[in-house]
């Protein structure tokens, strides 16, 4: 399996939606990543299901979306009847992760868990197997445009290896200063999803730098 790469519409110009979410649809990326926030769980508010609904409509790939929101299991039908196909909740704002997981997979949508950069993975251990997703944050969540932090690497090997024991298949998203720059080192680490706001939208060329993050990790884990 080659890794999956998964732009970040954070980053998009939101005057020409359309044509931002064209260039995605008609480029090698998989995913739309969607970050949805409320002010609470992160110090910053984006959009919520109204918007996503929009976003839907136009996009012609599945919709990863990132609910960096306090008591995310209000939402989560909703979240999937605006479009959600991958539903991504933080292990930090979940007081019950197995239930809301459940809840997430009974709607209908892909299960993931996104760990803060202070989170440790082990701490997932007893619920990977029931995982579609790990996303390890690598800036603090709240805004686009973050400088990458390097021990996301580490964090990386390590859920790997956790991953490869149980033999569970569960992806590695990496979120928050992805770019070409170090995109090759966390494929080669184990990552199997890139999500890429500023480096894909505010790229010269963003179906260059699609492409670029595509062939990351000659040398990468799978092949
Ligand atoms: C950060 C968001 C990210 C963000 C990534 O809170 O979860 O998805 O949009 O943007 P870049 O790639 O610019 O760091
Ligand atoms: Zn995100």
């Amino acid at each position: 399996m080659k890794h999956l790469v998964a732009p970040s519409v954070l980053a998009a110009d939101f005057t020409d939606l359309k044509s931002e979410f064209e260039i995605i649809n008609s480029s090698p990326a998989d995913w739309f990543h969607v970050d949805v926030m409320d002010g609470r769980f992160v110090p910053n508010i984006s959009f919520g299901q109204f918007i996503i609904k929009f976003m839907k409509s136009i996009a012609q790939k599945p919709l990863d979306v990132h609910l960096m929101i306090e008591e995310p299991e209000k939402y989560i039908e909703s979240f999937k009847d605006a479009g959600a196909d991958l539903i991504t909740v933080h292990y930090e704002a979940c007081n019950h992760l197995h239930r809301t997981i459940q809840q997430i997979k009974d709607a209908g949508a892909k299960a993931g868990v996104a760990l803060n950069p202070h989170t440790p993975v082990s701490l997932l251990e007893d619920i990977l197997p029931n995982l579609d997703m790990v996303c390890l944050m690598s800036v603090n969540p709240g805004f686009g445009g973050q400088k990458f932090i390097e021990n996301t690497y580490v964090k990386v090997r390590k859920l790997r290896k956790m991953i490869d024991d149980l033999n569970c298949g569960t992806l590695i998203e990496i979120d928050g200063g992805v770019s070409l720059q170090n995109a090759d080192k966390l494929v080669e680490a184990g990552a199997t999803v890139l999500v890429a706001g500023s480096s894909v939208f505010r790229a010269e060329n963003p179906l260059e730098a699609i492409k670029g993050l595509k062939s990351a990790g000659e040398k990468s884990y799978f092949v």
